[in-house]
């Protein structure tokens, strides 16, 4: 039996912030992670954070190589069947937006908790949790051959949205509400560098298509597609003339170049509240997914992770409950302005289908999609929410 202060699963962006700001504080976790170092430190995930974010890492010191190779970004484009629109997000909003990768964040939040003698134990997959009516639950793990039990004051779900955590609270005890979309994302990563500065993100009759990145020689690119669709129907030439054709401006070029990786992820919006029990907390897609149009979702998870630290750094000093207390209603308000952004976005961008009135709909995007791009109230209202809002 393992003991220690803080018993966190999962070693994505919410875990693994929360375990350093903790250990700043001279407070004691353990994170347990299911797969291998190499696993996580190479998974390609999200890409952009928020000034607010980077400005949180940076202050918790795993800001050095974030502030020397993020790409930073004053505003993106909006195309419209073809007709390129900038938004100038720094010019309204005096914040700015930066191109990094979330396993370059885990990257450097694992070397900044080894290099604190922290623990990290990988390939180590938590099974369950009990005793969450006592004052020491305990979560039991497969350790090196054999199930393992850590024992903390608190246990900490980071082990995001297919985890074990959310499942070990009793169902009547809290409420869930989600959204599914009647579409798809088929990302590919593409060596070839970026085809402009900033993202581009495109409405066209064929659907969604965004342009993004990951550095100046890593394109990363997505389409809207079925939600049955299968990645193997997918050739990279498919892929190419799919994407040339949803980013139809005769004056830019995509630049083509050998694709590195292909997938589909799933669309959905999810939010459980409260996002406690008893001492059982969630941070992150544990507790919250949102579409990933305007890839909000990394940012949400350090900010949860940032509230958590704060309210167990209180509790450990003084013994105060109200910061625990207040967690998931903090953090709930940050992710129901998110979770409007993030579906208004979606809904604005995407084609969404054939049904009766789907041209009325279609109307309404334009109609919407000419309003944000002339109008400087509303394109200053979509700019705040893409930099970050604050706590709402
Ligand atoms: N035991 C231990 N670890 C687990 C378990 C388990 N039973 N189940 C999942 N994990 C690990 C996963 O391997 C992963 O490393 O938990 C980690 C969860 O990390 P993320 O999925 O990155 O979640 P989070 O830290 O909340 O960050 C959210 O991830 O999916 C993206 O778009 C999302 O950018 C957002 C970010
Ligand atoms: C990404 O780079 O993966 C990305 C960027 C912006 C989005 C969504 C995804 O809105």
């Amino acid at each position: 039996m393992m003991r220690t202060q803080v018993g966190i699963i999962g070693a994505g962006p919410a875990g693994l912030v929360l375990s350093h700001l903790l250990a700043l504080e001279g407070i004691e976790s353990v994170v347990l992670e299911s797969r291998s170092r190499q696993y996580v430190e190479r998974r390609m995930r999200a890409g952009l954070l928020e000034q607010g974010t980077v400005d949180l890492l940076c202050e918790a010191g795993v800001g050095d190589r974030l502030r020397r190779e993020a790409l930073v970004h004053h505003g993106i484009e909006l195309m419209i069947n073809g007709t390129r629109h900038r938004i100038p997000l720094t010019e309204l909003t005096g914040k700015s937006v930066f191109i990094y990768g979330q396993h370059e964040v885990v990257k450097d939040l694992i070397e900044a908790r080894l290099n604190a003698h922290g623990q990290i134990l990988f390939e180590s997959e938590a099974v369950d949790i009990n005793g969450l009516d006592s004052d020491l639950p305990t979560i039991r793990f497969r350790g090196n051959e054999a199930i393992e039990e850590l024992r903390a004051d608190f246990v900490v779900g980071c082990d995001g949205f297919h985890g074990v955590s959310r499942a070990a609270i009793p169902s009547g005890a809290v409420v869930e509400f989600q959204k599914t979309y009647p579409f798809s994302w088929l990302g590919i990563f593409a060596a070839v560098p970026p085809s402009n500065d900033e993202l581009i993100y495109s409405y066209s009759e064929r659907g969604f298509a965004l342009h993004t990145m990951r550095s100046p020689q890593l394109t990363r690119l997505y389409l809207q597609c079925a939600t049955n669709e299968v990645i193997q129907n997918w050739s990279d030439d498919r892929i190419w003339n799919e994407l040339h054709a949803r980013f139809p401006d005769p004056d830019w070029t995509l630049n083509e170049g050998p694709i590195v990786e292909k997938g589909i992820t799933d669309i959905r919006s999810y939010v459980i509240e409260p996002m406690r029990y008893r001492r059982l907390f969630l941070a992150g897609d544990a507790a919250h997914i949102v579409p990933p149009t305007g890839a909000k979702g990394m940012n949400l998870a350090i900010f949860d992770a940032r509230v958590l630290a704060d309210a167990m750094v209180d509790w450990y000093r003084s013994g105060r409950t109200d910061l625990l207390e207040s967690y998931s209603g903090t953090c709930l308000r940050r992710v129901w302005r998110v979770q409007h952004f993030s579906w208004w976005y979606s809904e604005m961008l995407h084609k969404l289908g054939d049904g009766e009135d789907s041209s009325f709909q279609q109307q309404l995007q334009l109609s919407q999609l000419r309003y944000i791009t002339t109008s400087r109230a509303a394109m200053t209202s979509l700019a705040e929410n893409y930099v970050g809002l604050g706590v709402v």
